[in-house]
């Protein structure tokens, strides 16, 4: 029996730690805040899988490819794609609650996918069910909970599991033995165990507007790094195209598009077909940098119109939606609501093998914290919750046939490995307990969004990218005190690894885009290849 430290309480962590409990595992799972406060209680637009007579895995694998610019691992997207429809029935055996029509599951489109196959529940609050069915599950199982319980670093050893340490002065690249943790009362706690699994989510909050809830800061791609597990890909950040342009921007599903809305400036017209043939349904990057360039030219959002949907639809399919609407000051079944791009996804992170494995023995990653291949430069929509599904069910498998005691690079993952951190490693984040003596201002988390969101978002340059990786530099990460500046350092480190990454990729690829490199500007777009002006949305 192994003891398996799960962090994180979204779908990939609890399914990992069912999944473990289930082969007789002693298993605890750490979360930072309550069990269902992570990301996946706010997915919407729902799971795709291909479980319909008229679609085929290898239609939904060629359309992961396609959205994914040239750079998914084909093998990992063929996992993916085949696994799927299994995971999907063990969701409905979990008790998830997929919503059904007179012929059986509904399914919506979304952008990018050649046929309907994402399936919802309680219309748009896929999340949410999926998150209520694990937790009421593992809360079955004997799994020990630990609720405002944060990861602050890995424990890692040499080669023989002596010697553990966190943080600065642990051995880098060695063998992962533990986490050390940050209880709610501020206390540090070093806890042992057989294998570690990463499961905290994406970092949105790396950027000024996100639709990521705060929690999403990142924390077990930045405890990875700084122990010295491969990372990769994270210049490749996913901007939703409709946030509503209110405080918090709320996400706008993809799915309200799938149904027939459509996008129009502020003169009424649908400028997203003359920037792609497939409209307002072309892969999410693209009608991101639609929506954003169109704002930015008309200096304001531009508008969503679900009219031609009827209040009827609306209700019954949204309404969780219309709700945030109405909380907005908007009725969406009579006006346009106007929306914005926000940072909402995470495609790179933690390199794994196809079975979770990290490049460092004992440890795993699973979820929006791996990367496994299958997104590439653009996730295709829809594909999170369903890669969080195959990937931890493989983990949990591997973990059980005693694969924590080897390392992923047992089977060669294409690295495609994010530079360095572009500050000494001393400095990206002092360790905690340590006095500091670095002179340098500690990072202010809301100007380091602001930053990301001006450099690092939808539009990137060379002198911008370097104007964010001075301004970066110029901040020294807080001790850790407590859990903001836990995050605070994790979001310094992140965001550093993040530039570093973005000026090395000096093409333009998926959500990537350089208005430097003009090759791939879209075309047809009076912005294109311009520097863009100060964008004022919310
Ligand atoms: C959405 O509902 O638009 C988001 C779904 C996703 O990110 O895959």
């Amino acid at each position: 029996m192994a003891h398996v430290l799960v962090v994180g309480g979204g779908i990939a962590g609890l399914w990992t730690a069912v999944r473990a409990a289930d082969a007789g595992h002693d298993v605890e799972l750490v979360t930072k805040t309550e069990l269902a406060d992570g990301n996946t209680r706010h997915a919407q637009g729902g799971i795709a899988a291909a479980l319909f007579p008229d679609d085929s895995v290898e239609r939904h694998f060629a359309d992961t490819l396609v959205a994914g610019d040239g750079l998914c691992d084909a093998d990992a997207v063929r996992v993916l794609c085949d696994e799927g429809p299994a995971r999907v029935r063990d969701l409905i055996r979990f008790g998830v609650a997929f919503d059904h029509g007179d012929s059986g599951l509904e399914r919506g489109l979304e952008a990018a996918h050649s046929r309907a196959r994402i399936l919802h529940a309680g219309g748009d609050a896929t999340g949410a069910a999926i998150e209520r069915a694990l937790v009421a599950t593992v809360r079955r199982r004997a799994v020990r909970i630990r609720e405002h319980t944060m990861l602050v670093d890995l424990l890692t050893a040499d080669a023989d599991g002596t010697d553990a340490a966190a943080g600065a002065d642990a051995p880098r690249g060695v063998r992962v033995v533990g986490v050390r943790l940050l209880a709610a009362s501020g206390a540090l706690e070093d806890v042992r165990a057989d294998a570690v699994v990463l499961a905290t989510g994406g970092a949105g909050q790396l950027f000024a507007h996100t639709t990521n809830p705060d929690v999403a800061t990142g924390d077990g791609v930045a405890a990875a790094s700084r122990a010295g597990a491969a990372i990769a890909d994270l210049e490749f950040v996913q901007f939703h195209p409709t946030a509503l342009a209110a405080p918090g921007t709320p996400l706008i599903s993809e799915a309200v598009r799938g149904e027939g809305a459509v996008l129009r400036d502020r003169e009424g017209h649908r400028f997203m077909l003359d920037l792609d043939e497939r409209g307002e349904l072309a892969p999410r990057d693209v009608v991101a940098r639609g929506v954003w360039r169109r704002s930015v030219e008309q200096g304001s959002p531009v508008l969503l119109d679900a009219i031609a949907l009827g209040r009827d639809v609306l209700e019954r399919r949204f309404p969780g939606l219309g709700a945030a609407c109405r909380d907005a000051g908007y009725d969406w079944a009579v006006v346009p609501v106007p929306v914005t791009p926000a940072a909402h996804y995470a495609m790179g992170g933690v390199v794994t093998d196809l079975d979770g494995r990290t490049s460092l023995p004992g440890l795993f990653a699973v979820g929006e914290t791996a990367r496994t291949g299958v997104h590439g430069a653009n996730r295709l929509a829809s594909n999170s919750l369903l890669e969080a599904a195959v990937f931890a069910e493989r983990a949990a498998r591997a973990i059980d046939a005693g694969a924590s005691v080897e390392p992923g690079s047992a089977r060669p993952v294409r690295l495609a490995v994010s530079p360095a951190p572009a500050v000494p490693r001393a400095l990206a984040g002092a360790a905690p307990g340590r006095t500091n003596d670095d002179p340098r201002a500690e990072v202010d988390r809301a100007a380091l969004q602001a930053l990301m969101w001006q450099h690092v978002g939808l539009e990137r340059s060379a002198s911008g990218l370097a104007a964010a990786s001075d301004a970066l530099d110029s901040w020294r990460a807080p001790e850790v005190r407590d859990r903001r500046t836990a995050e605070d350092r994790n979001l310094l480190d992140l965001a550093r690894s993040t530039v570093a990454a973005a000026i090395a990729r000096t093409e333009s690829r998926g959500a990537h885009f350089r208005s430097d490199a003009a090759a791939q500007a879209l075309p047809g777009t009076a912005a294109a290849g311009r520097p863009r002006a100060e964008h004022d949305l919310p």
